[in-house]
């Protein structure tokens, strides 16, 4: 288990952030005692991935609850229910958010008036099933892969993207720690580059060597054999098996199915959202321009040129080979196989 750092820590009544915007460079934590604050940094990025802003949601609940209800006034759930709001709003594409956020309120519908610590310790086990679901598909997600396997992995998907351990990365992790891995090779996942700064920075912390390459290498990389697999995390999984995940999971899926590379998508049960028929409803978040158009706050694209910058893609379910969540692997995911997830 992944243990040398905690990207989202509850400490006595305050919440703190690991600076991931600063990540590999500084490790700074950021201090938050209000919801808005929080949203913000959820919209910025300070904390990201779709579980991870779950989570971070739930603690800011917590917050918003402390302040409102130590406040005079009787209007305390209406500002509840505010932040509430503006918390969902952060990011519209990773459904863990609304999840969370869901599972924050119906809590509060049970606590009564003085909801602090009812909130809290909900929080906590919205963070904790979380690791726990993580360390279960890591197993159910390594078992599929053979001794000698080399592996690509995309975007960031471990322990600062979730609770903690990975969804995956925590695949990685255990079939690393199995001794199954030949190599693991990251895409850098412009524009962003979680997976430079992030993933290599993961690895490196736990000595599990990494090799990147840039996004656009990945299809010769399978042309010349050198890796068996792609995992990746995913922010919203659709009823039909369609993954919405990071821009740029789509068009590996389609050179996996091409190269005869697996697919492997490994995504706790808060990221399946059965109310959702299919991808292509799904908001995708566009962020930026400037993040295409800039490298760490420097114009590097010609002036006047405008960029595109979807966050997210959706990769249909007939290009992905199995779908880890906690409670087992679906083989070539759809919806008469997902339905089941409904009631298991
Ligand atoms: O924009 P980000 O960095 O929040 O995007 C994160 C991803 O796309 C991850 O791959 C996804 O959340 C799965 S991680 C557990």
């Amino acid at each position: 288990m992944n243990s040398t750092f905690q990207a989202i820590k509850w400490t006595d009544s305050t919440l703190r952030l690991l600076d991931q915007r600063r990540l590999p460079h500084t490790e700074i934590y950021l201090e938050f005692g209000d919801a808005p604050a929080v949203a913000t940094a959820i919209r910025d990025m300070v904390v990201r991935g779709a579980p991870a802003i779950g989570i971070t949601a739930a603690y800011a609940v917590v917050l918003s609850a402390q302040q409102h209800r130590a406040a005079a006034g009787g209007d305390w759930r209406e500002r509840l229910q505010q932040d509430i709001e503006r918390l969902a709003a952060a990011r519209p594409t990773a459904v863990n958010l609304v999840w969370a956020l869901q599972r924050m309120q119906r809590c509060l519908a049970a606590a009564g008036d003085a909801p602090v610590s009812a909130l809290l310790e909900e929080a906590k086990r919205i963070h904790q099933a979380d690791i726990d679901a993580n360390v279960c598909m890591g197993g159910f997600g390594a078992d599929l892969i053979n001794k000698g396997d080399s592996v690509l992995t995309y975007c960031n998907t471990g322990s600062l993207a979730t609770g903690g351990y990975g969804t995956a990365l925590g695949v990685v992790r255990s079939a690393w720690a199995a001794g199954k891995l030949n190599r693991v090779f990251a895409g850098e996942t412009r524009p962003w580059l979680q997976g430079a700064r992030l993933t290599a920075w993961e690895l490196t912390q736990d000595n599990i060597p990494v090799t990147l390459i840039t996004d656009n290498a990945a299809a010769f990389l399978m042309q010349q054999q050198q890796v068996q697999w792609v995992i990746t995390g995913a922010d919203r999984v659709a009823a039909n098996g369609d993954v919405i995940n990071k821009i740029g999971t789509y068009q590996l899926a389609v050179a996996c199915r091409h190269h005869g590379v697996k697919m492997m998508v490994v995504a706790p049960r808060s990221t399946v959202d059965l109310d959702m028929p299919d991808g292509l409803q799904v908001p995708i978040e566009q962020r930026a321009e400037s993040e295409v158009l800039e490298l760490a706050g420097q114009r590097i694209a010609a002036s006047g040129a405008r960029a595109w910058n979807p966050a997210f893609d959706v990769t249909p379910a007939g290009l992905v080979d199995y779908l880890v969540t906690e409670s087992g692997v679906i083989e070539a995911p759809d919806r008469v196989k997902l339905a089941a997830l409904r009631c298991d």
